[in-house]
């Protein structure tokens, strides 16, 4: 398996270019099982969720064109012809779930693989599963596998009992083509399900309300073909800019929506942290010592809970105490204890972590649990004395486009260890989180 070596200790400076947001692109790349007609997605991050999406949906039938490699995709659904999602691809990215609302919506059947545990908690699709059946869906379980059937899909109102970003695409992919009214309240208000509703929006459906918690959905009888460009990926902006901090360098971080990172700039100014913010590009500098500050994770707007591991590793070097709190999942502070054994003072109480800084890292070999948590590790290594070996950074490269390319043009010294044994036929890839 591939590693990742990085010596720290190098300020980062001038300018990293942000790619597209994966968690934008995936549903987008769901919602071309709505139509027939050719759907044009640009902005795609070369990143492996892609990659997984993109067979996932040539395995239903769906024509490919384009690549992650050159940012863009052509995604045509003539016909389904299998209207299933795999254990194989669902078990390797939880995100395959939301090809279950659309497959729903178009064919009247879909059988998807539950997703099962993963690294950051249970992570259940059961709200998902209860707004398609409100829209007229029969489920039933077999063999690990959701099976839902409708005749036509009939409006309806649905009130999500938590905020949740996927169940929200989901039900919304399946309400755009029911028959009728669906307003669905206590939805997400992430940009990735504005984005979505740009998108479907394109494609002729009428939807009213995205990004607010109320979204309301008129059904129309068939969808077509759109152009649509994704936006920009904030939480690897939100990782770049932590980064700088980290490094104690000043950076530009460009191709990024500023608007969309609210929760993470109002925390870092707290700390002390500078920022000169464009239309499309966020310059950060560290202005001295950073202050600890404590936070909470939140629904959007608020802090997002894929940007809290980063957040602790910067903590790390801050001076005071840091409390962080996580709200949104049950088990997301694994990459706590790496952080220690590279001489952080992290101690866990339970849904929250008491951050004490500010400590000196040292390098050490590491392992990356989630796709985040990875993310943490590299912070920490940009600050660490001497050379840190992240192992398991398959993790990183589901998310994450060309992470050490980006970073070693900002000064870092990073390098990339091939794996040296090759995957024999069949050997599976370890579950992974599904952030
Ligand atoms: C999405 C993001 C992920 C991010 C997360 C929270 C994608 C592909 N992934 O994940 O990067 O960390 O939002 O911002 O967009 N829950 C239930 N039942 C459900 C659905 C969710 O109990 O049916 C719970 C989850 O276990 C979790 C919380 O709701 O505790 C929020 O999860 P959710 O917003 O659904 O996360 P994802 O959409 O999977």
């Amino acid at each position: 398996m591939d590693k990742l070596v990085i010596r720290g200790g190098q300020p980062l400076s001038g300018a990293i270019r942000v790619s597209g947001a994966k968690n934008a692109a995936l549903p987008a790349m769901a919602a071309c099982l709505l139509t027939a007609e050719p759907v044009q997605l640009s902005n795609i991050p070369d990143v492996r969720d892609i990659q997984t999406t993109r067979a996932l949906l040539e395995t239903m039938g769906v024509e490919t064109e384009g690549s992650g490699g050159r940012h863009q995709i052509q995604l045509r659904a003539q016909a389904i012809t299998h209207a299933q999602a795999d254990y194989e691809l669902v078990k390797t990215m939880r995100a395959s779930t939301l090809v279950l609302g659309p497959l729903l919506a178009r064919t009247g059947q879909a059988r998807v693989s539950l997703p099962g545990g993963c690294a950051i908690g249970a992570r259940p699709i059961d709200l998902h599963l209860r707004g398609l059946e409100r829209l007229g869906a029969e489920l039933r379980q077999e063999h690990g596998y959701v099976v839902a059937e409708a005749r036509r899909l009939q409006g309806n109102s649905y009130s999500f009992d938590r905020v949740t970003v996927t169940g929200t695409e989901d039900v919304l992919m399946a309400a755009v083509l029911a028959k009728g009214e669906t307003v669905l309240s206590n939805c997400a208000r992430e940009p990735e399900v504005v984005d979505l509703a740009a998108l479907l929006t394109r494609m002729g459906a009428r939807i009213e309300g995205a990004g607010t918690s109320t979204i309301q959905v008129q059904g129309v009888d068939q969808l077509g073909g759109a152009s649509h460009r994704i936006i920009a990926d904030r939480i690897e902006a939100g990782t770049f800019i932590m980064a700088a901090l980290i490094t104690g360098g000043a950076l530009e971080v460009t191709h990024c929506q500023p608007e969309h990172l609210g929760g993470l700039i109002e925390r870092l100014e707290e700390a002390g942290a500078r920022f000169r913010i464009e239309a499309s590009s966020i310059g950060v500098a560290a202005g001295g010592r950073l202050g600890a500050v404590d936070i909470a994770t939140a629904e959007y707007p608020g802090f997002a809970t894929d940007l809290q591991a980063q957040y602790m590793a910067l903590m790390t070097q801050a001076v005071g105490t840091a409390a962080i709190t996580e709200t949104i999942f049950e088990n997301r502070f694994m990459h706590a204890l790496e952080l220690n054994r590279m001489g952080a003072s992290i101690r866990i109480e339970g849904r929250r972590a008491v951050v004490r800084g500010r400590s000196a890292l040292a390098g050490a070999a590491v392992q990356a649990s989630d796709l985040r948590a990875s993310a943490s590790l590299v912070l920490a290594a940009l600050a660490a004395e001497g050379e840190t070996i992240i192992d398991r950074i398959y993790h990183l490269d589901r998310g994450y486009e060309k992470l050490e390319e980006k970073l070693r043009g900002a000064g870092a010294a990073v390098r990339r260890i091939a794996r040296l044994i090759p995957r024999t036929a069949g050997a599976s890839q370890p579950r992974t989180a599904g952030a």
